[in-house]
């Protein structure tokens, strides 16, 4: 099988639906049901590189740096036809030589557990985290495939 083209876009950020169907199809557990919440993970990020295939966003980094010394990668996300086709690697070596002093930290889906260290990424041992007690979780991976199908058939 041909494998799938696409075209890396550094620093283009994509429209709010595009993004609500490539969280729902890949699947990337986010707030995409709360449209405003979403917007604001954006607003509020410095990093975005996107892939697209003609119109389609078919892969999606979202993230935060000082540009001096810290990064988070908050997102990756991939289309499911386009997985395994180096998108997700090439999103993520935009990060590198434009903040060379930054060192980058993210927190891995289930579903990426063996990715990470399969691209270079090495374990942490002493990461801690703490939210306010009322901080709303995420549904299952289940729960959420079942309430965005529709989205993600948009993708
Ligand atoms: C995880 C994800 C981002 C990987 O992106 P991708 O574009 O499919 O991966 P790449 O094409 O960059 O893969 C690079 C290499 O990693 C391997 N790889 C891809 N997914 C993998 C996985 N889940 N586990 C182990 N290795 C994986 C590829 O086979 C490839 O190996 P190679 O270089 O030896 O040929 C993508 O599968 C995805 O969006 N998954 C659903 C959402 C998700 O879990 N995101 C991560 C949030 S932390």
């Amino acid at each position: 099988m041909t494998p799938p083209t696409f075209r890396i876009a550094p620093h283009e950020r994509p429209g709010l639906e595009a993004i609500q169907a490539l969280y729902a199809a890949s699947p990337l557990r986010r707030p995409i049901g709360d449209a405003a919440r979403l917007k604001q993970m954006f607003d509020g990020a410095n990093v975005i590189h996107s892939a697209w295939d003609g119109p389609r966003l078919v892969g999606l980094l979202r993230g935060w740096t000082d540009g001096a010394f810290d990064g988070y990668v908050c997102d990756l996300a991939v289309h499911p036809g386009y997985q395994k086709a180096g998108v997700g690697k090439a999103l993520m070596a935009l990060l590198f030589p434009e903040f060379p002093r930054v060192r980058w930290v993210l927190l891995a889906s289930p579903l990426a557990e063996g990715y990470y260290p399969h691209v270079g990424w090495k374990p942490l041992q002493n990461a801690w985290e703490q939210s306010h007690p009322d901080r709303p979780g995420m549904p299952s991976f289940e729960a959420f495939q079942s309430q965005f199908a529709e989205l993600a058939s948009r993708a």
